[in-house]
Parts: C-alpha cells; structure tokens; sequence
C-alpha cells in the first residue's frame, strides 16, 4: 500500500490507489514507501541520478520532515491521507508532498505512453474530442502551471474528466477531485535530465512514461 498505512512500505504493487489497509497498525513511523520499479527502470528518459535526489533526497525529506513535525501533535497517529485533509501549514506541507511524490511515481512505469482505452478512453474522448488534444491541453497546463507544483488528470464528481494545476504541495485529495495521473512540475523533477526544458519533461512524460493502466485503474 503506498504510504497510505505508517510503517508498511510499498513493494511493487497494482490496482487502485493507495491500496489502503485501515486495520493495520499506525503506532509506528511513516516510511519512504518502495519505487514500483527500478531506479535506473526509466532511463533513458529519466535517470538513476534524478531517482537519486528525486526520490532518495527529496522525497526521503518530506517523509524525515513529517516524522518530526507530527511529535506530540494530534497527527501523531493518523494515516498519510487524514494528515494531508486535516493538517496546515509545515505539516500539511510535507504530509502532501509525501503523497503526491508516491502517487506520481506510479503515474509512470518503464515504456509507458501510448494512450488509455476502454472507460477512460471514452471519458478522455468526450470532453476534448480527441487524445491528442487531450494531450496539447494537458502540455498547456503543466507548461503553464507556474512555479513548482502537480499538473493531474482528474475524475470529477460527475464521472467526467479534467485537467486540474496544484501549486507547491497542492493535492487532490483535499479537492472532491479523484487522481488519476499526476506529473510532478517542480523544478527538481527535471533539471538532471531535461535542465529548464519543461515542456521536454512533459512531452517525455506523456509519450514514453505515463501509465495508463494505473490511471484505468484510478477512473474504475
Ligand atoms: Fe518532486
């Protein structure tokens, strides 16, 4: 289960997000939930070195600087998802970021890209018309969303589609939004590989890195 539970690290997992246990235990400290894959499994589109300090630095610090802010608080021994709707501030913060780092980590997968089918083809289809333009006004989006933040693809309350920006750790789980996809647009996410080329990051994302089954899996 991705960081939903304290103290039970993911493995490779599959299915809908964040396969939350509620019985298990949360009297222990919040982990760095596992990759769902390698952290050389994206090269050459993204490398080992940005999994590095992506993953191991920052995503580590969010998850280090969380444990340390819930002490003594009444956060103390909620699971990740009911810090990040109740918390502000620092712990909202870092609560968020741990979150949206795991969910973003499985918005992609090794040759991912190419395009959704079924349901979420259909939901895609009638409200842009076509993938592609899907994918131009995702580009638009990310592109846009200024300074650091999370572009997502999101399931409405209404079943349908959209695009939505979140600035720093903004998150959809604080919105009536579902996830469905999200890239990560801080600065971090890309420099190694794409230095200030934002919009290569998001083309690469979308042609070679989304995942599109676990997005499926999301909308059902
Ligand atoms: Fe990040």
């Amino acid at each position: 289960m991705p960081s939903g539970v304290r103290g039970h690290p993911v493995g490779v997992q599959s299915g809908p997000f964040p396969l939350h246990d509620p019985t298990k235990e949360t009297d222990v400290e919040h982990t760095l939930p596992a990759l769902p894959y390698a952290m050389d499994a994206l090269a050459p589109h993204i490398s080992k070195e940005t999994f590095e300090f992506h993953y191991g630095k920052h995503h580590q610090a969010y998850v280090t600087n969380l444990n340390n802010l819930i002490k003594g608080t009444e956060f103390e021994n909620l699971v990740l998802e009911d810090i990040v709707r109740k918390a502000s501030a620092g712990i909202f913060n870092n609560a968020a970021q741990v979150w949206n780092h795991t969910f973003f980590w499985h918005s992609m997968k090794p040759s991912g890209g190419g395009e959704p089918t079924g349901a979420l083809a259909a939901a895609i289809n009638a409200k842009w018309g076509t993938f592609a333009a899907f994918k131009e006004a995702f580009t638009k989006s990310a592109v846009g969303n200024f300074g650091s933040g999370w572009t997502w693809l999101v399931k409405k309350a209404d079943g349908s589609v959209d695009i939505v920006n979140t600035s720093n750790a903004g998150t959809t789980l604080t919105s009536g939004d579902k996830a469905l996809l999200t890239i990560d647009v801080w600065e971090h996410a890309y420099y190694i590989d794409f230095r200030n080329a934002r919009p290569k990051f998001v083309e690469t994302f979308l042609n070679s890195l989304a995942n599109w089954d676990f997005a499926a899996g999301n909308f059902a």
